[in-house]
């Protein structure tokens, strides 16, 4: 049976509104993928570059076929194992899928979101819908209703609460070029997971001069704060300037630093709980109005690596 808030959302949906959803990495700032004006409406509302392409969410494997063409085997092998989950995949588009979603190139990123409230909505529409995380461009991902609510203020659409996101970090992006498979975006799901998976090394490819993944570009996902990573020095010469500075720690507090203007992403030195908390805490700090933030650097293995990527960009001026 449908619940009230789902109704509310397909109706919202159908009429080509957008509805914040909630998914296992983020929440998406959704609309009907088909629709152009639903379209519009997410880059508007975002502030978005028109070059930077859209995810279309699909509602089980079984859809793929309807959004992309000429799939390589492998890319079916991902899907079967890890949708729905926290992998886009970065696949040639149908001719149904409008240009303004793909920023006019001949592909499309698609995946299936594992979140039930949004499956289920997925499975009530007869469209799929396009989310980018729902925030304004190059700020924090949301990973609960209130972050949401706290990036668009009054703009703020219809929220389908699903409480907070279980992973917290978005998905990881592959692509697909000739026999190689490339890696767009570091996320959920790391680069050695998946290597392993397919038995077949994947390239790297985040850092591209010009970027076919906005995910790419170096200033991305940034609180309003500035952010830096730790170093001695800068501590020193922030403490000698009187500054009010937050810490973003892995596992340890400082003693040096009042409390308040501290988290601790992980007291047990778990990176998985760590990508949990990260944009939770940097909206919290945020929120503090200090001058800067200092954050550790985290072991870049596994998930660790998303993380240090985000932050990384997130210290980029
Ligand atoms: O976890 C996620 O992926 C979340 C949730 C809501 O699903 N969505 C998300 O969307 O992170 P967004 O728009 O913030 O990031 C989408 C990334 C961008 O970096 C975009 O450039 C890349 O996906 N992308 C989308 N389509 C692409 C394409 N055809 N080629 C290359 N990159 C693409
Ligand atoms: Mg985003």
């Amino acid at each position: 049976m449908q619940s009230k808030a789902i109704k509310k959302a397909k109706e919202l949906l159908e009429n080509e509104e957008l509805v914040a959803i909630p998914t296992e990495t983020v929440y998406g700032l959704a609309g009907n993928a088909y629709s152009t004006i639903a379209v519009k409406k997410i880059y508007e509302l975002k502030g978005r570059p028109s070059n930077n392409p859209l995810i279309v969410h699909i509602k089980s494997r079984a859809y793929l076929d309807q959004v992309a063409q000429n799939i390589p085997e492998q890319a079916y092998k991902l899907a079967e194992t890890f949708w729905p989950g926290p992998l886009t995949l970065v696949l040639e588009k149908q001719d149904r899928v409008p240009a303004l979603v793909s920023a006019h190139k001949n592909t499309v990123g698609v995946r299936v979101p594992n979140h039930p409230l949004t499956l289920n909505l997925l499975e009530a529409l007869d469209f799929p819908l396009v989310a980018p995380s729902a925030n304004t461009s190059n700020h924090i991902s949301p990973t609960c209703k209130a972050h949401v609510q706290a990036s668009f203020g009054e703009k703020s659409p219809y929220v389908l609460d699903g409480g907070p996101c279980e992973a917290g970090l978005e998905s990881t992006i592959l692509g697909f070029k000739g026999s190689e498979i490339l890696l767009y975006r570091h996320g959920v799901l790391s680069k050695e997971l998946l290597s392993a998976f397919l038995g077949q090394e994947i390239v790297e490819h985040t850092h591209a001069p010009v970027p076919e993944s906005p995910g790419m570009f170096l200033k991305h996902y940034a609180p309003h704060t500035p952010l830096y990573f730790y170093d001695d020095n800068a501590f020193k010469a922030a403490q000698e300037k009187n500054l009010r500075i937050g810490f973003l720690n892995f596992r340890a507090i400082n003693p040096y630093i009042n409390p308040e203007n501290q988290r601790i992403l992980s007291p047990l030195g778990s990176l998985e709980e760590a990508a949990k908390n990260l944009y939770r805490f940097l909206y919290e700090l945020d929120a503090l109005g200090l001058d800067l933030i200092f954050a550790e650097q985290l072991p870049p293995h596994g998930i660790g690596k998303a993380i240090h990527d985000k932050l990384y960009r997130a210290s980029q001026k």
